[in-house]
């Protein structure tokens, strides 16, 4: 028996390779509290000393404690002094600091020493290119100090920092600056506080030799706020002027904040630091935001559209945790949705608001079903507010994240039909006035909704404890002059969930006319039984069904409609994401019927007829604006089609859809070129018509080349040489990387060539050959893993490498399993450098439960290979164990 599957015996028995169980039901509040928190940094790269103060009390909420534990994660205690009295009776017990004290308050002072080039992890303080960062999200300040390193502790900081003059010009820390002076000595030092009460994960500091951007705000009541985003001073080659977008959108995003939820920021300073070497896309740090350079620096030459629009959404994402995660905190790490849930919202709002609403809702379902769905149907699914973890780096998943959004906005569907259009506003703001100051949980955010909204969500909770994706079933039925919808619910078995409850599933309708084109107006049915149905008089003719419009519930449908029907809501449906959605649910039949070898030849000839003739009014109609024409022709993704499948054969499943994508290449090779032509006409600008333009350029082209990859190739050399931006070379680089063409090789040699000095760029240029269509992008990948410019210190390009490959279906599902061998190979080499990172290659091999049996197997054995390794760290094991249980 296989202890690491066996989840009984993982809980009795924590050992260093069997890391324990936190459980949500375990919470008590922390015995101390530390109303303040001085910390002094002597700072050098190899060695910083850090000497914490911190005023302790008995916390009158907690049980009397006669020791306190703080925290540690690698350290050692220099010394420990108790009330200016240096003690030696303190203890280490698993990294923690023990040390005994009366239950009175005290003084501690407690001084550290680390190595910041030696942490290769990128959690706690480590350099980056000769700078000195932090990340301490989740747990990482417990690898710069002791301290209870739990979100409910809130502490006000005043960090005091001291460095070379020389190598740190630039001294920032949270709050605002309050001193600073010149040693005389070749060394200076700062001193910054934070007026507001913070967890310890929210602190943050940065030295080095930094430029900044700079600019001011005056917010709703007045107040004149500082901002500047840094980068480093080496790089201002070009990087300085690269923060001008991220600039435009910080100050979009405080105006939004305050016009949409009336929050206003609290500081005299906002500051942004882009660092090279990043585990995520960004940090909220109070005042002090931390953003991996891909989320901050952009320009025409170097960043595609996609690029700008990342931008714009991070820094409104960070931005917005000022409130929602800063100001009101989560209580434990269970309750990570709370912040993370309802700020993806809020930025999602934000780019709906910035960019057109219809695209971006497409945009934000297309990676909930095709990340999140999986992840719900997965040997990894969980609810948005896990019962345990071992490790709550593992825990930032897209369940969390998006799924938590999705069930923010169901609340705000739910609030718009049923209270009226302020009242989901009136829920945010009593959340916010009710626990400013606070750490929350997710039910105190429901309390809040439903007597701020007006809103009964007694059963609505079910969808924080339940994990898995709800399946609905449609019946429609005509008779008379009436229809009525049959719907039933049922929510599928997860990891230790089953018989579950139906969920309240709010679904906007529509009921179209055949001969007008035309429907009485959107109503919104809640399905919260297993079984029920909806009447709806006044139907001589039997009504097309529009169903989930907007996808107003995160769920699966499935529905008796014929593909006609499809064909008419694609071509006729006002609501832009359900007349994209009839266009996905006619190329998801086909291509699922396809794969699973249920077609002959006249059947496919006639369901690529139906999808032709849809696919052709798309690229043709003159009313559409032509981002959301470049969103109404990308074929559904192969992820998503799989999970149409119980079990599926990736290899399959790509080779149809490639196939249907030359099918339609060749059919519409005409309109294809002629809307290539036209969108080329078009000059470069960032205005939404002319980015439109370059989406739908890159689609024809996409299509053209896959019905005749000759021509196509010189179409997209064409492309490549003719751009004056990176979304059109990129995209024709794309193409181009995918066919067997000389043209392939001249333009990835030239590419790297003129962006060498760029390692975002360079980024791309991992990406799009592990990425690509190539019958030898396997080969590719490996290859490239020894190219001088791979390395496997840097997050983003490992990413860019194999996170590209282990999205590419056709390479990393090579039949003979080296694909999984690859990704295998990566994990056990690089869990030991920065284990975050590692952990989040386990889960594409995770999917075995769904591959065919063949596949299944090499999957199953490449995971139960990294299992065998001994020194696994806590995020891998995790991943692993969980992956293989059957
Ligand atoms: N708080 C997170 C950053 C974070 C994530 C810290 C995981 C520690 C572990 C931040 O607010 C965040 O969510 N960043 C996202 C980007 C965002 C736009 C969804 C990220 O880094 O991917
Ligand atoms: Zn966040």
């Amino acid at each position: 028996m296989d202890i690491a599957t066996n989840p009984e015996m993982a809980d009795a028995a924590p050992t260093p390779h069997q890391p324990p169980v936190i459980r949500r039901e375990d919470y008590t509040p922390f015995a101390w509290l530390v109303p303040e928190t001085q910390l002094a940094f002597a700072l050098g790269l190899d060695t910083t000393r850090i000497t914490a103060t911190l005023s302790i009390a008995p916390n009158p909420a907690a049980d009397i404690s006669s020791t306190i534990r703080l925290n540690g994660d690698g350290l050692k205690a220099v010394s420990v002094t108790v009330d200016g009295t240096p003690v030696s009776d303190w203890t280490i017990d698993g990294g923690d600091l023990l040390v005994p004290l009366s239950a009175a308050p005290h003084t501690l002072e407690i001084v550290t020493e680390v190595n910041p080039s030696a942490n290769t992890q990128l959690m706690g303080l480590y350099g980056s290119g000769g700078m000195l960062c932090t990340q301490c999200e989740a747990e990482g300040f417990r690898r710069i100090t002791f301290f209870p390193d739990r979100p409910d502790v809130l502490s006000i900081y005043t960090v005091t920092m001291t460095g070379a003059k020389d190598a740190f010009p630039v001294l920032l820390s949270n709050g605002n600056k309050v001193d600073a002076g010149d040693n005389g000595d070749g060394t200076h030092w700062a001193q910054w506080h934070d007026p507001w009460p913070k967890p310890s994960y929210l602190f943050a500091l940065v030295a080095g030799d930094l430029v900044a951007n700079t600019d001011s705000f005056t917010t709703m009541s007045g107040r004149v706020v500082e901002l500047a985003i840094y980068v480093r001073a080496q790089n201002d080659g070009g990087d300085l002027r690269r923060t001008d977008h991220a600039m435009r959108s910080l100050i979009k995003s405080m105006e939004w904040d305050e016009q949409t939820f009336g929050r206003e920021y609290d500081l005299d300073v906002f500051n942004i630091v882009a660092v090279s070497d990043f585990n995520m896309g960004a940090m909220e740090n109070k005042g002090l935001n931390v953003f991996n350079t891909k989320y901050v620096l952009a320009d025409a030459d170097t960043a595609t559209d996609s690029d700008f629009d990342g931008v714009e959404g991070v820094i409104a994402h960070e931005y917005f945790h000022n409130w929602s995660g800063n100001r009101v905190t989560c209580r434990d790490w269970f309750q990570l949705s709370l912040k993370e849930g309802f700020t993806v919202l809020r930025d999602q709002m934000f780019s709906q608001d910035m960019q057109g609403e219809a695209v971006k809702r497409i945009e934000d379902v297309r990676i909930l079903r095709g990340v999140q769905f999986p992840e719900d149907s997965g040997p990894l699914a969980h609810p948005i507010r896990p019962d345990s973890f071992r490790e709550i780096s593992n825990f930032y998943t897209a369940t969390i994240y998006n799924k938590g959004a999705e069930v923010i906005r169901m609340m705000q569907t739910l609030a718009r039909f049923e209270c009226g259009a302020e009242a989901f506003r009136s829920g945010t703001d009593l959340y916010f006035d009710r626990h400013d100051g606070e750490a929350a949980t997710c039910e105190d955010f429901i309390a809040a909704m439903e007597d701020g909204a007006g809103l009964d969500l007694t059963q609505f909770r079910l969808w924080y404890a339940q994990a898995g994706t709800p399946q609905i079933s449609i019946a429609a039925e005509h008779s008379g002059d009436a229809v009525t919808l049959k719907i039933s619910q049922t929510v599928p078995d997860t990891p230790g969930q089953k018989d579950k409850l139906p969920m309240p599933v709010p679904l906007k309708i529509a009921l179209f006319d055949r001969a007008s084109g035309t429907h009485n107006g959107e109503q919104l049915l809640v399905c919260d039984a297993a079984q029920q149905s909806f009447t709806f008089a006044g139907f001589a003719d039997k009504p097309v069904l529009s169903v989930n419009r907007g996808f107003s519930a995160p769920v699966t449908i499935t529905r008796d409609i014929a593909d006609e029907d499809l064909v008419f809501l694609a071509a006729k449906d006002d609501d832009s994401f359900a007349r994209y959605e009839a266009m996905q649910d006619l190329v998801v039949r086909h291509l699922t019927a396809a794969s699973s070898g249920r077609l002959n030849d006249a059947d496919r000839e006639t369901a690529r007829r139906a999808i032709g003739n849809a696919f052709a009014a798309i690229v043709a109609d003159t009313q559409l604006d032509d981002s959301m024409r470049g969103e109404l022709m990308m074929l559904p993704g192969i992820t998503y089609l799989a999970e149409q499948q119980p079990v599926s054969d990736p290899s399959v499943i790509h080779s149809e859809r490639e196939a249907l994508k030359a099918w339609l290449g060749r059919q519409y090779e005409a309109q294809l070129t002629a809307l290539h032509e036209r969108t080329a006409q078009m000059p470069f600008g960032l205005e939404q018509a002319a980015r439109g333009a370059r989406k739908a350029k890159t689609q024809a082209l996409v299509f053209c080349a896959a019905g005749n990859p000759q021509r196509g190739a010189d179409m997209a050399a064409a492309q490549y040489h003719a751009a004056d931006n990176m979304t059109d070379r990129q995209g024709a680089l794309m193409v181009l990387t995918g066919l067997n063409s000389a043209a392939r090789t001249n333009a990835l040699i030239d590419f790297h060539r003129r962006y060498a000095d760029n390692a975002l760029v360079i980024d791309k240029w991992f990406a799009l050959q592990a990425s690509s269509l190539h019958p030898r992008a396997i080969d590719h990948v490996k290859a490239l893993a020894d190219h001088q410019d791979f390395t496997l210190r840097n997050p983003n390009r490992v990413r860019s490498l194999y996170m590209a490959f282990a999205a590419n279906p056709h390479a990393f599902h090579a039949a003979d399993g080296e694909g999984y061998q690859i990704i295998a190979d990566l994990i056990i080499a690089l869990d030991p450098i920065n284990p975050q990172t590692a952990a989040r290659f386990v889960t594409p091999l995770g999917r075995w439960k769904r591959i065919e049996p063949a596949r299944s197997a090499l999957m199953r054995e490449q995971l139960a290979k990294i299992a065998a390794v001994q020194t696994l760290s806590r995020d891998t094991f995790e991943q692993v164990s969980r992956s293989l249980e059957r």
